[in-house]
């Protein structure tokens, strides 16, 4: 049911409206002499109370119908397959010759439609790499290999010259951070989202990759700096400095590749903007953005 129809369903059907139409004809039927005055008041009485009974159980209704949409999506996303866990996980050789990220003969389809095919890519230290292409050509997808959120069909994805089944999905998150377009962040404050990368970390390594990061100016911002609850902030932060978060935090990680998705100019500006990028790099030998 649309909107709009919603609304004149609802009014149509609501005690007042019933009311209405009830005690003209009512009135009507009496005034004429073919209506018990008696039967007249009962209707009245009836039709009001039948209808606001029924507009509480439409009222409920819908809020069951949402929950169940719901309960489905978890349960699809409960159930969707995790990639298979190696025997033993290898780890990669920091003295490969090979490029930290290649990407040879890939293809990957969701269900019938595929995403990429044919997909060859190397990402050597010390570069930043930007993907770009129209929506829906696969730059998503193409990181989300990368970071093993789903397995290849075809060709192979390797790190550090280890193919990433081999790696496991606990090996691949150590060696690529990820920083993608829907950030969400967690209840705690600002320095403990960070941390959740290495609960390890000094004030002064938090300070380092905001800095990095252009997080330092946001933090400087809020009311209680660091301390302030994501709560908080999360309603004082617009999207790409939520990014920032994430991006500071990949960096905090230590890990040799940073995967960043974003469609925000500012975001992409900050991987790609001269001296920015240099700090970047420093933290993170290789970045990949789409
Ligand atoms: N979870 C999914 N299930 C089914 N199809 C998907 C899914 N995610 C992406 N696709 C499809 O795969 C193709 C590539 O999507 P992808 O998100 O990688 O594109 P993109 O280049 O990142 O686009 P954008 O620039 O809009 O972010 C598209 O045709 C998309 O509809
Ligand atoms: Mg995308």
């Amino acid at each position: 049911m649309t909107s709009i129809a919603g609304v004149i369903a609802e009014i149509l059907i609501s005690p007042p409206s019933v009311l209405v139409v009830v005690a003209t004809a009512g009135g009507i039927l009496t005034a004429t002499g073919e209506l018990p005055l008696e039967s007249f008041i009962g209707f009245l009485v009836f039709s009001t109370v039948t209808t606001a009974g029924f507009m509480t159980v439409m009222m409920s209704v819908h809020p069951l119908v949402s929950a169940l949409s719901v309960s489905h999506s978890i349960r699809e996303l409960l159930s969707s397959p995790e990639p298979p866990v190696p025997d033993q996980p290898v780890v990669p050789d920091p003295e490969t010759p090979e490029p930290v990220v290649r990407i040879r003969g890939v293809r990957f389809a969701y269900g019938d439609t595929v995403a990429l095919d044919g997909i060859d890519l190397a990402l050597e230290r010390g570069t930043v790499t930007a993907l770009v292409g129209p929506s829906g050509s696969g730059k998503s997808t193409l990181l989300k290999l990368v970071g093993r959120f789903f397995d290849v069909d075809e060709g192979s994805v390797r790190i550090g010259g280890r193919d990433v089944r081999e790696l496991g999905s606990t090996g691949v998150s150590r060696l690529a951070a990820q920083v993608f377009q829907d950030v969400y962040l967690l209840e705690g404050n600002v320095a403990d989202n960070l941390r959740m990368a290495n609960p390890n970390a000094s004030d002064d390594d938090l300070e380092r990759v905001a800095r990095v990061a252009r997080l330092d100016e946001v933090v400087h911002r809020l009311p209680r700096g660091w301390d302030t609850r994501v709560g908080e902030a999360g309603s004082a932060l617009s999207g790409g400095e939520k990014q920032r978060v994430f991006i500071a935090r990949a960096l905090l990680k230590e890990a040799p590749v940073v995967l960043l998705v974003s469609h925000d100019d500012e975001l992409l500006a900050l991987a790609g903007d001269g001296e920015l990028h240099l700090r970047l790099l420093r933290e993170a030998p290789t970045i990949c953005s789409a």
